[in-house]
């Protein structure tokens, strides 16, 4: 019963995907304008998410072996070589940028330019760490003017970019990246993660001692407040560093913050941009259902607990019925999705929802290419 919906959804994607990839040849989207995806390529060829679209076509290559999508997910990859050469664009997100395509790409047929793009960005996320306080610097100054002001922010969504790091450490034999983000692990387990299970969103420590000096609301509501897609990077983040290292303080700390989540989720199974946000305005966030039921799987995966493959079962039936905009003229499938509770717009289309759906499904089906 249950594998009949899922392998049901599945073709609703392939279907449905199938049109959409046709017709954004030459895109990076990031979200949609009146049902049409938007490009990110050119000037904005930085922005954090994209890698995401070259993920979906890998992903949806791996499942079909139809070579548009290889064609199309290897235009997204070269594309992102120009943020390759710019310092001010290179940021901790290069996992998000460079798995889903350039480690994606080597790992379907061992490019070598593929390798030598991963390892760079390797290297350079591996050069954001600060020793002292043994972090990982998140952001450059939005500005480009670097006077320090953001070398002591850390954020919990660096959990999910360690991965490129622990697969650089395999490919050249050498355990500084893999020890870089063991270190910077902990420290998000010790500062980041409270007592009932919920992660901070953003600390900063002062970069010259590392000393924790406070934490601030960030993409939430407000201080003190649990931004549901930091809780859902939390959960895949420490499930990712359990499977590659094998530590299992890392897997704890995961089902701590799973055990939180699942505590939260609505009757309705639609998830808030915050657990803690005000009755008004609510707003909605399903990139955290569908990067949080990645993280449950990825857990379940590990551990064989039942509860976790529930809760993540939960989350995607609700997407599936009430979220996924099924209609193959719209490019997107997730509906109502949200940067920030605190940005102007709010539930929209966004890309990485999107593939995180899709990857779950994948999970279910066995079909997954694995890039994390
Ligand atoms: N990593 C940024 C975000 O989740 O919005």
């Amino acid at each position: 019963m249950e594998q009949a919906w899922v392998e049901e959804v599945y073709q609703k994607i392939l279907a449905k995907e199938a049109k959409v990839a046709r017709r954004s040849q030459g895109k990076i989207p990031y979200t949609t304008k009146n049902g049409v995806f938007d490009d990110k390529s050119g000037k904005e060829i930085c922005w954090w998410t994209n890698g995401f679209w070259g993920g979906m076509l890998w992903q949806l290559y791996h499942a079909t072996r139809d070579e548009l999508y290889k064609e199309m997910a290897i235009e997204n990859e070269r594309k992102l070589d120009a943020n390759l050469m710019n310092h001010q664009g290179m940021d901790h997100d290069s996992g998000f940028k460079w798995l889903p395509t350039s480690v994606a790409h080597y790992k379907m047929d061992g490019n070598a330019e593929s390798r030598n793009r991963a390892l760079l960005a390797a290297d350079n996320l591996a050069g954001r760490f600060n020793p002292v306080g043994q972090f990982i610097r998140a952001w450059n100054n939005w500005d480009g003017n670097e006077d320090g002001s953001f070398a002591g922010r850390a954020i919990i969504d660096c959990m999910m970019n360690l991965p490129l790091l622990y697969w650089a450490s395999e490919e050249l034999h050498d355990p500084r990246y893999r020890q870089i983000a063991m270190m910077h692990a902990d420290t998000a387990r010790k500062n980041f993660i409270r007592e009932d299970g919920s992660s901070k969103h953003i600390i900063e420590f002062n970069a010259k001692t590392g000393e924790y000096l406070y934490s601030v609301g960030g993409q939430g509501y407000e201080h003190g407040s649990s931004w549901t897609r930091g809780q859902a990077w939390a959960i895949y983040g420490f499930a990712l560093s359990y499977r590659h290292t094998g530590k299992d303080r890392f897997l704890e700390t995961a089902k701590k913050v799973a055990d939180y989540f699942i505590s939260c989720i609505p009757e309705s199974g639609l998830i808030p941009v915050d657990f803690r946000q005000p009755e008004s305005p609510a707003y909605e966030d399903s990139t955290a259902a569908a990067i949080a039921a990645c993280g449950f799987l990825e857990i379940a995966h590990h551990t064989g607990e039942e509860k976790y493959k529930e809760a993540a079962l939960t989350l995607l039936k609700t997407l599936a019925d009430k979220r996924c905009n099924w209609d193959e003229n719209i490019d997107n499938l997730l509906e109502k999705c949200t940067a920030a509770y605190h940005d102007k717009e709010h539930e929209f289309s966004i890309i990485y929802g999107d593939y995180y759906f899709i990857e779950a499904i994948w999970k279910l089906m066995d079909k997954e290419l694995f890039i994390w």
